[in-house]
């Protein structure tokens, strides 16, 4: 495991591997290949998580069928001893095939699930966005599940609308004066300038208020002090929040704040670096891929600076810069190696939605700028090679070409 620690650490340092390395990497893991599993299946683990514990690596995703995105397996999950060689094991959280009226009934939609280990309760906790069987996207459900041992089988909790009756923290009574003022029905015609300044002051969330706020592209931190977080795309995908979650892990507690309100963010990565707290996140065009977004905090209550441009960088004429590489931003994974360096890693899905199934996945090191800004350079490998680019600063370059972007 040290050596694979090493050739990560390398890759971010960008010194050349050894022809030898290169091969067997180049045969796993070519980004967006085909990244077989001990058994010699493609892995099928998309909007997926790493965890790791007790020195294995455990990789949880949606396992996908071919024709449909609907959920009919659960969540699978695979282990490692080295990032390389993965096992597929027994279905991690699995679909109810009995009872129709479940909220995880075989046929929902089940996705970007995330394990945590909460050392409180000695727990492993898996947080997912719920869609229920035949509602579309409608139903925007925060699930939860937990099980003794990091593979599974875990036991599904619950699935609800996020921090019902509770506003959002912080907020002045002006603001709360403001949003409780607008109504929803009073905005039928969506993107005019009317209706993008009653998103920012809180139009979906006023109007989700009771219910609770709507939760879908998710994302679950556990910070250095052991407090655990969810960041989810809600109010109609516009605006990103980030909940606190009860010591526990297993529900919230109501702490809740609003990010980037009528960005339309989805996706969303986070990691914590050089005094900052850092949000990757994507736009929002369903499977088809777009720019990705940075934001960056330095307390994870905000305030929220961005958007600070796309720090993807170095793509190619296939792998474009301006489209994430092709692929949607799933986790930022710490490594860490011996030492206690840590290499970032920008897990991505390469979506296939006419062949769910036959997703692939971008595993991209992160770099940082002289000025400590993250760049996601495109490496053709996720274990070996050298960025093709040599120079620095290629995100900074990139900025001249994004006007909009605050940096
Ligand atoms: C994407 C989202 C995916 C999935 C998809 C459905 O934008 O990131 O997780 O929900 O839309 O179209």
């Amino acid at each position: 495991m040290k050596r694979i620690f090493s050739l990560l650490l390398l890759a971010s340092l960008a010194l050349s591997p050894t022809p030898a390395m290169a091969q067997t990497q180049n045969a796993r893991f070519v980004q967006g290949g085909i990244w077989p599993d001990t058994d010699g299946h493609h892995i099928n683990a998309h909007g997926g998580g790493l965890l790791e514990y007790g020195g294995r690596f455990y990789w949880f995703g949606e396992e996908k069928a071919s024709h449909t995105s609907s959920a009919l397996t659960g969540v699978s999950v695979y282990v490692s001893d080295n990032l390389r060689d993965w096992q597929k094991l027994p279905t991690a959280l699995a679909v109810d095939t009995v009872d129709e009226t479940s909220p995880i009934a075989r046929g929902c939609t089940l996705e970007r699930p995330k394990v945590v280990f909460c050392e409180r309760t000695g727990k492993f906790v898996m947080w997912f966005h719920l869609e229920l069987k035949g509602q579309g996207y409608g139903a925007a459900l925060a699930g939860v599940a937990q099980a003794d041992r990091p593979e599974g089988p875990y036991r599904f909790v619950r699935a609800e609308r996020v921090n019902a009756g509770i506003l959002p923290f912080g907020m002045s009574d002006a603001d709360i004066d403001a949003m409780f003022a607008l109504n929803a029905a009073d905005y039928p015609d969506w993107w005019t300038p009317k209706w993008r300044d009653a998103v920012g002051k809180g139009l979906f969330c006023r109007r989700d208020l009771k219910g609770g706020q709507m939760a879908r592209d998710q994302q679950i931190y556990v910070d250095d002090d052991g407090t655990a977080y969810h960041i989810y795309s809600s109010e109609e995908n516009l605006t990103l929040q980030i909940a606190e979650l009860t010591p526990d892990y297993l529900s919230h507690t109501g702490k809740y704040i609003r990010v980037a309100p009528g960005h339309q963010n989805e996706a969303p990565c986070i990691f914590r670096h050089g005094g900052y707290y850092w949000l990757v996140c994507s736009g929002c065009t369903g499977w088809a891929p777009n720019a990705a977004r940075l934001y960056r905090a330095r307390s994870i209550w905000g305030p929220w600076e961005g958007n600070l441009c796309n720090p993807c960088c170095e793509g190619t004429a296939e792998r474009p810069a301006d489209k994430t590489f092709l692929a949607q931003g799933t986790q930022i994974f710490p490594l860490r190696n011996a030492a206690g360096d840590t290499t970032f890693v920008f897990m991505a899905d390469e979506w296939h939605p006419k062949n769910h199934a036959d997703g692939r996945y971008l595993w991209l090191p992160i770099r940082f700028d002289d000025e400590g800004i993250p760049e996601i350079p495109f490496t053709p490998d996720f274990l070996g090679h050298r960025s093709q680019v040599t120079g620095h600063n290629c995100w900074r370059l990139l900025r001249s070409a994004q006007p909009n972007c605050d940096l």
